[in-house]
């Protein structure tokens, strides 16, 4: 049975939009992460709307016959402009279409989710939310890196390390506390511009951290090592986005919990301890 309602373009009451968009969380990468509702709805849908974090596991889920349109969004590779995206999904909804918008892990987490909501909302445009797996849930677990543990962090802190203007404006007194876990989604170009604050706001150099490139997939590859060392690591691996970067004592966990790699058989892991 279909999840969408049985409302088809012309049907729809006099002003009210015919079409529906459904924001939708496609998880961090393993397509056996997605929901059953996502899954649903990706299988029934009329056109769908995905990004470049959505990968060829989960494509191949879409329905045969519905319209894929790629809005990409790359760090300084934008194959769409957000407010183009909006309009879009608008125009869409607005031709009576059941609009599926797939993100890669969960749409309101640094998934600009709550952007294109306020302009359907603006527009009249009826939508659902169908929450995902996030990154640092996903790539925690498939780590054996709990994010918080009694003996280690009682708090976890997601933040973002996207610079803007080369510089990056966070609370680094706040995120250099002990106890805690702190998980920083898009920070793989400031890696050394955030080990340095953090050491200088007061972070043990010695802190365990890890980087953690295509968490969930296949081609995971999982770096450990102390906070000071961490930059050079990555550099000299030459990790590439997408990459999650943790930084807590439980990072030092994976060493004992890693369980992905054989399960997986061809995960490929460069483990590095200082
Ligand atoms: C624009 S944010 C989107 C986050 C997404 N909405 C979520 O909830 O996971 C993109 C960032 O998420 C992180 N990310 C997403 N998928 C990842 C993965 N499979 N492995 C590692 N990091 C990932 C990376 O830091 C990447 O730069």
């Amino acid at each position: 049975m279909s999840p969408f309602p049985p409302v088809r373009a012309g049907q729809g009451q006099a002003g009210q939009c015919p079409g529906k968009v459904f924001l939708v969380g496609a998880g961090p990468g393993d397509p056996d992460l997605l929901t059953v509702r996502a899954a649903r709805l990706l299988g029934s849908a009329d056109v769908i709307v995905y990004d470049h974090l959505v990968g060829t596991g989960i494509v191949a889920l879409f329905a045969k016959d519905a319209e894929r349109i790629y809005a990409g969004k790359q760090n300084r590779r934008h194959t769409m402009a957000q407010g183009d995206i909006n309009d879009l999904l608008v125009r869409l909804a607005k031709q009576g279409r059941n609009v599926v918008r797939l993100k890669g892990g969960d749409p309101f987490i640094f998934g600009r989710g709550g952007e294109e909501l306020e302009t359907l909302a603006a527009h009249g445009v009826p939508f659902e939310v169908v929450p995902g797996v996030t990154a640092a849930s996903g790539v925690s677990c498939y780590t054996g890196i709990p994010l918080t543990h009694r003996d280690y962090a009682q708090s976890c802190i997601f933040t973002t390390g996207h610079l803007k203007d080369g510089t990056l404006d966070l609370d680094w007194d706040m995120l250099a506390r002990p106890r805690q876990t702190v998980v920083i989604y898009m920070g793989l170009n400031a890696l050394p511009e955030i080990a340095r604050q953090l050491i200088a706001h007061g972070q043990s150099r010695d802190i365990p951290a890890a980087v953690v490139e295509k968490g969930t997939t296949a081609q995971q590859r999982v770096v450990t090592g102390t906070l000071t060392a961490m930059p050079d690591l990555v550099a000299a691996l030459g990790l590439q986005s997408p990459c999650l970067i943790i930084i807590g004592e439980v990072t030092a966990l994976h060493r004992k919990l890693q369980w992905f790699n054989t399960v997986a058989g061809n995960v490929e892991t460069a483990e590095v301890f200082c």
